[in-house]
């Protein structure tokens, strides 16, 4: 993991070259203030304060430079306006001229994270050594170290193949995040998880003895705080089962561990921060694989909360899993459930890669979600629990099938089905979420992406205590 601690520095006076950030409505006054050879040079390059021109370097005595950038909006600076420079930029300490990076920390950061496990040249520019950021503002250091870590860890077990991310080692994954905040985990698998959790193991029957079914469970916190639960769907590789997917559709199903993902990831955030909660960390995590005993479509399982499920097709198995695994959530009675899951293509047609859809039984969680998701530039869109879709799950002749014949309202259905297994009383809030970037941006690379984790984190850090996630200005 990149060492992230060491790109964000305290401020104590070291020499670290200005970056003067800039938009098209204070270039003109700004440029005013600056030598005349300056303002020559950014007439050459035509630089004018709009962004999308990223930056100049402005020659001093020696090896010495300072470097303007044209972002956005100069004022309000989001996560990622700081990325491009700290991916371009020599190595050496920089340090913004009129301001601190508030919440554009973590994007010159996470510009700097590369996943590279699979590269025998570990770096595009081994010659390169690290751009650091010095800041004024010491306190908040930490906490915009935990974030990158946070991201880096999503995109980092998103992006490992499937072959070397299996259950087991989504499952090591959890093990070595409990180490380093002091948690306990129980793993149940074989018998134990075919009779607990019987929708969990019928999944996950046809993949190999090494890649075994099995529901990663964490806790972490004092008894006498708030219990909440995360939940996360964790799919090693999505293949359809028996409904087999087409191979377009199962090309990218590494990341079908993306709930899972996201969920330790918060799980990471909550205990580094020792914010006041109890918390519960499910992951129900198995391989979606073909073989001799796979669940067919036409079988029939019985839930861990007794109501049976009628398949109507193997490749809606991510909300069978997280059935039985909210339904343990729930019994402990936490006073919030929160679900990470990339559960439907549908969510994906409604709302494009960059929104997670949320859907929530609890318009005041609903509404803190989608706020914080907009203060903390990590959007989130609510979506409608629609009751009179239940009977799109209606089936012959079991209690409800797992999905409907027609394709409406995909990720509504979805939602639909999880809701049963909720204890009604409890305010949850699910995320259907892409988990992926397509196409890559300066310090958000192509591949496994996190969604809706900072928005959820934020809440529950206002929730549960005064103190402000620092990347929130
Ligand atoms: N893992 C997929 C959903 C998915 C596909 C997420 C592509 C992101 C990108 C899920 O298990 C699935 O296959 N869902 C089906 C459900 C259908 C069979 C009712 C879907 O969305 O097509
Ligand atoms: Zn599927
Ligand atoms: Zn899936």
């Amino acid at each position: 993991m990149t060492d992230f601690a060491s790109l964000l520095v305290a401020d104590r006076g070291q020499k670290a070259h200005p970056i003067h950030l800039v938009d098209k409505n204070s270039f003109e006054d700004w440029a005013k203030t600056r030598p005349a050879e300056d303002r020559a040079l950014l007439k050459a390059h035509r630089f004018d304060g709009k962004s999308g021109f990223a930056f100049v370097i402005l020659p001093r005595k020696g090896d010495e430079f300072e470097v303007v950038s044209a972002v956005a909006d100069a004022r309000e600076l989001s996560p990622w306006c700081l990325g491009k420079l700290s991916e371009s930029l020599p190595e050496g300490a920089y340090k913004l001229a009129a301001r601190e990076p508030g919440p554009a920390a973590l994007g010159w950061l996470l510009a700097q994270h590369r996943f590279d496990a699979y590269r025998a040249k570990k770096s595009e520019e081994p010659d390169r050594g690290p751009r650091v950021l010095v800041t004024g503002e010491p306190a908040k250091i930490d906490a915009v170290v935990r974030e990158a870590e946070a991201v880096a860890l999503v995109r980092d077990l998103v992006n490992t193949p499937a072959g070397d991310l299996g259950p087991a080692e989504l499952e090591q994954a959890v093990r070595a995040q409990a180490e380093r905040v002091g948690a306990e985990v129980r793993v149940t698998s074989g018998k134990e998880l075919e009779e607990g959790y019987p929708l969990i193991a019928a999944v996950g029957r046809a993949a190999s003895k090494e890649h075994a079914p099995r529901l990663i469970e964490l806790e972490w916190g004092d008894p006498k705080n708030p219990r909440i639960a995360v939940v996360g769907k964790g799919v090693c590789f999505d293949s359809g089962g028996l409904d087999i997917k087409p191979a377009s559709g199962m090309r990218l199903m590494k990341k079908d561990m993306g709930g899972a993902a996201h969920a330790l990831a918060l799980a990471a955030l909550i205990a580094g921060d020792r914010l006041p909660v109890r918390l519960h960390l499910l992951i129900p995590a198995v391989e979606n694989a073909i073989s001799g005993n796979a669940l067919r479509p036409g079988d029939i399982v019985k839930s861990r909360q007794g109501l049976h499920v009628e398949i109507d097709n193997t490749d809606a198995e991510g909300r069978l899993i997280l059935a039985d695994a909210l339904t343990k959530a729930g019994e402990g009675e936490p006073e919030l459930i929160v679900d990470f899951a990339t559960l439907t293509g549908a969510a994906r047609v409604a709302l494009g890669p960059d929104l997670p859809a949320l859907f929530s039984n609890d318009d005041r969680l609903a509404d803190e979600l989608t706020r914080s998701g907009k203060d903390s530039t990590d959007p989130v869109w609510r979506m409608p629990i629609w009751d009179a879709y239940d009977e799109m799950l209606k089936s012959d002749i079991a209690d409800l099938a797992n999905a409907a014949g027609s394709p409406m309202a995909g990720a509504v259905v979805a939602a639909m089905f999880l809701k049963r297994f909720v204890p009604k009383d409890t305010p949850w809030a699910h995320f259907d979420t892409y988990a992926w970037r397509d196409k890559g941006k300066p310090g958000r690379p192509k591949g496994g992406e996190a969604l809706g984790l900072r928005a959820v984190f934020a809440a529950l850090s206002d929730r549960y205590e005064k103190s402000q996630p620092s990347t929130r200005g």
